[in-house]
């Protein structure tokens, strides 16, 4: 297959590309420099001249607590753009997939959620990916994932070895509950649905669940720190607080892919030592 991935520089974007050019993919792995996915011209005019199978969308206005303040760049990267990229896929004939995120829910439910649970974002972030699952149109594959860290970018693995080697203070939230999820193992399953060109909305994320606390205490244990130096504290007590409300459950339950008998991506403690194996 042809393969455009979009938001190709950014830390999911880089191991998706990735990984279709290992399984033997011809790639197209364009930025924020090469494609402005808000600019509808430039969106039509690099899908019909590359022509691609499968565009993966991995370009996203990500930064949760900006988009509280800028609300219109998040509706026109996270939500306008899509209907972009879903009309120049609908008029080339190319299979589109959305990277959608956990914080489309409100968290207020004790279960994990699963594909049919009813979104209701707390953020503007949130509402604006919700808004991007819609304008990717009923036969697209939209991915939600929750949590990413991988060997590109800053993600929470990363932000645990810095503090745990610099000293200092180490407070993380101990009341928000999600499922860390590896680029990796979202990159192999996106790569499985666009090979198959399976229509609809999956959750992909690793398996387990943990709070921020327990996130950065499991982290510690696996590079050989003290957990110890890891203290709990609750999302009330941030100073200063954050801007955008995050839910306090966003464990994403993989049901969609469970039914359609599809492997599900490992438990993230597997991954969590594979990624240290590579960072340290
Ligand atoms: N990170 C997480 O924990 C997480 C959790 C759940 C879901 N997700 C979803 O996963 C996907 C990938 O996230 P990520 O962590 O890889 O994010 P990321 O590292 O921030 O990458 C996003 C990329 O999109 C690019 N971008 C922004 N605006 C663009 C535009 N108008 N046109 C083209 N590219 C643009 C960014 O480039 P610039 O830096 O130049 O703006 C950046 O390289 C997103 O859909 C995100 O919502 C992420």
């Amino acid at each position: 297959m042809r393969v455009l991935v979009t938001g190709a520089a950014g830390q999911l974007g880089r191991d998706t590309a990735e990984r279709f050019m290992a399984s033997g993919h011809e790639v197209v792995a364009a930025g924020h420099q090469e494609l402005d996915i808000t600019r509808r011209d430039q969106v039509l005019g690099a899908i019909g001249s590359i022509r691609p199978d499968v565009v993966v969308n991995c370009a996203a206005f990500t930064a949760v607590d900006a988009c509280e303040s800028s609300a219109d760049r998040a509706y026109r990267v996270n939500a306008l753009a899509v209907r972009h990229l879903a009309e120049a896929t609908r008029r080339f004939a190319a299979h589109l997939c959305q990277v959608s995120t956990d914080y489309v829910f409100s968290g207020d439910q004790p279960e994990p959620y699963h594909e049919w649970d009813r979104p209701d974002p707390l953020s503007v972030y949130g509402a604006s990916k919700l808004a991007g699952e819609q304008e990717a149109g009923g036969l697209a594959t939209v991915v939600r994932t929750s949590w990413l860290s991988g060997r590109h970018g800053s993600n929470m693995v990363g932000t645990v070895l810095g503090l745990a080697s610099r000293g200092g203070p180490m407070r993380f939230v101990d009341d928000q509950r999600g499922s860390p999820s590896f680029t990796p193992d979202v990159a192999a399953v996106i790569e499985r649905l666009c090979v198959d060109r399976r229509p609809g909305l999956y959750h992909v994320t690793n398996q387990g669940s943990v709070s921020w606390y327990e996130f950065a205490q499991k982290i510690m244990i696996a590079a050989g720190h003290d957990p110890g130096r890891v203290e709990p504290i609750a999302t009330a007590d941030l100073n200063p607080p954050r801007p955008a409300p995050r839910p306090s459950n966003s464990v994403l339950e993989n049901r969609a892919l469970t039914l359609a008998g599809l492997e599900l991506p490992p438990d993230f403690r597997y991954s969590l030592r594979r990624l240290l194996a590579e960072l340290l």
